[in-house]
């Protein structure tokens, strides 16, 4: 049986791992972003085609520069221990996803935010200056995926009448059996990770930057689908034929 000292020390330990500190570091970010609108939809099952295929978009982007970041640092020491292209990829979900919903010309009908690109921006400046921040970006994308992600999947399902899988294939993960398994086994590579104290500080704080950065892309599809609900609108109420938006 542990002595009093194992256990202090166990407790210790997990408190200092970079898992503990990434998720306490993060809390606060994580109700902001559950408190967008667009996650507060997401929740109450109201979740439209519209907001969904813009939400495809951007997601596409990003995952597009995280994982092209990924690959290309794939053997730096940060990014070799949670680097799993095979169970984690969503490349290639999200452009079957879009090509459901947007056509064989998905490529054309990109409508993204700047946010977005902001947030792309960042993923591809750190991957050429710093992968070692790529760990905060990718835990932040795809421990959420894996997390309250797989909810949204069923959500999205049913808020769309959706009868098959088809447009959805996103929130899968075919190469993970068990995603509370998976977690933490990401987790423990995490934590293998050598890093100093300001290196640590540096991750933390970029994972912070992360969630904030998700954070105005909702807030800007929000804001950018309003924009475009008022001039359909404003066109109506003066019955003027205004050319139907390409997200609808
Ligand atoms: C974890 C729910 C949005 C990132 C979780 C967990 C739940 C959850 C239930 C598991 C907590 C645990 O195991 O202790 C939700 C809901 C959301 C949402 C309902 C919105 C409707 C987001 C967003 C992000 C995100 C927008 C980031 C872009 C994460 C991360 C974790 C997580 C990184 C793992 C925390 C850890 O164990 O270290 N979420 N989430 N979530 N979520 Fe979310």
């Amino acid at each position: 049986m542990a002595n009093h000292s194992e256990v202090h020390e166990t407790t210790a330990q997990c408190k200092n791992d970079l898992s503990e500190q990434i998720k306490a570091a993060t809390k606060n970010n994580h109700v902001r972003a559950e408190n967008t609108q667009l996650m507060l939809s997401y929740q109450k099952g109201q979740i439209t085609m519209t907001e969904y295929k813009v939400l495809l978009c951007s997601l596409y982007e990003i995952y597009q520069a995280l994982e092209e970041e990924l690959d290309t640092n794939a053997s730096h020491p940060a990014v070799a221990p949670i680097y799993f292209p095979q169970e984690l990829a969503r490349v290639n979900s999200l452009q079957s996803d879009r090509e459901h919903f947007f056509g064989s010309d998905w490529r054309k009908k990109v409508i993204v935010p700047a946010a977005t690109h902001r947030y792309t921006q960042r993923i591809r400046q750190i991957g050429r200056e710093n992968p070692m921040l790529l760990v905060s970006h990718a835990y932040t994308r795809y421990l959420g995926d894996l997390s309250g992600g797989q909810v949204l999947g069923k959500i999205t399902q049913k808020s769309l009448g959706l009868s098959s899988k088809e447009g959805i294939s996103f929130f899968s993960f075919p190469g993970v059996s068990s995603p509370n398994r998976f977690k933490q086994l990401y987790r423990s590579r995490m934590n293998s990770i050598e890093l100093t104290e300001q290196e640590r500080a540096e991750v933390l704080e970029e994972a912070v930057s992360a969630f904030e950065f998700n954070i105005q892309v909702f807030d800007d599809l929000q804001k950018m689908l309003s924009v475009t609900a008022e001039a359909v609108d404003q066109s109506k109420s003066r019955t003027v034929n205004f050319p139907s938006s390409p997200i609808m």
